[in-house]
């Protein structure tokens, strides 16, 4: 699996509505190494992130290698998890499975790929408006300390990797039809608030986070993007 001239993309939680919607926008232009529990293919590396990273940071290092001397132009973490539960009902299990999953899984696989990017490569973090914001009826606090972990974690890499030209964003998507979006009840509560009145497609978060990545953003570093059709400018 020598690097073949396209750009490497190295991204999770691309099983995702979001994510299938990026691969569709990215392809075939970009070869992606997709990484998670539901991916197939010669790029794939099959790993679940909610196990220690022991279990799986090797594995993506053995693919990684394989790219030989190649750049990763881009890293994007997609992959997350979110339970229902109120903070005083959420258990020990969900709160680890939240925290590894959605934050430190990042670190992780940041940590594994730096060593293969350089100048003009771009990361891109996904966050929530629940880092910022609880809805009424919104998931638990573990789901909003995770996404608010990952913008400390994009701030500070921005900084740290910035001199080296690598650039670390973060998108904040509201209510997106998909996945763990917004039941329709919710959605009903929720719909006054959203500027817009409407959920998010998943290939509208999906541009947004192309965009980052992508040429247009090239001065751009150290952002927390909101793509939330206004949910965060009204209460
Ligand atoms: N939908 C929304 O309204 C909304 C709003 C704000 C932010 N977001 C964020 O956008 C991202 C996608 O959300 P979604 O609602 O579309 O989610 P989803 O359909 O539930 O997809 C979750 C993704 O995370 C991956 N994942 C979950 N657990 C994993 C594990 N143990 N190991 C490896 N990968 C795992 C899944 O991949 P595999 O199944 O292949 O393992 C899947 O691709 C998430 O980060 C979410 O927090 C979504």
């Amino acid at each position: 699996m020598d690097g073949d001239g396209r750009p490497v993309l190295v991204a999770t939680g691309t099983s995702s509505a979001i994510g299938q919607a990026l691969m569709r926008h990215l392809e075939p232009e970009w070869r992606i190494l997709a990484i998670g529990r539901r991916v197939h293919g010669a790029d794939a590396v099959p790993v679940d992130l909610g196990q220690a990273p022991s279990t799986w940071r090797a594995r993506l290092e053995e693919v990684l290698r394989r790219l030989g001397g190649h750049q990763v132009e881009a890293v994007v973490h997609l992959a997350g998890v979110v339970f229902a539960d109120r903070f005083e009902a959420t258990t020990e299990y969900e709160w680890d499975a939240t925290l590894r999953i959605n934050l430190s899984a990042a670190a992780h696989l940041l940590q594994a790929v730096r060593p293969w990017l350089g100048a003009g490569s771009s990361v891109v973090l996904v966050s929530s408006v629940d880092a910022w914001l609880a809805a009424a009826d919104g998931p638990a606090a573990a789901y909003g300390a995770a996404k608010a972990g990952l913008l400390g974690l994009m701030r500070h890499l921005a900084a740290e990797w910035g001199p080296a030209g690598i650039r670390v964003n973060a998108v904040l998507p509201g209510a997106v039809a998909s996945g763990n979006g917004p039941h329709p009840e919710s959605w009903r509560a929720m719909a006054e608030r959203v500027a817009l009145r409407r959920p998010a497609a998943p290939e509208e978060v999906a541009r947004a986070i192309a965009f980052l990545l992508g040429e247009g953003a090239s001065y751009i570093t150290g952002v927390g993007l909101p793509v939330d059709g206004g949910l965060n400018v009204t209460y």
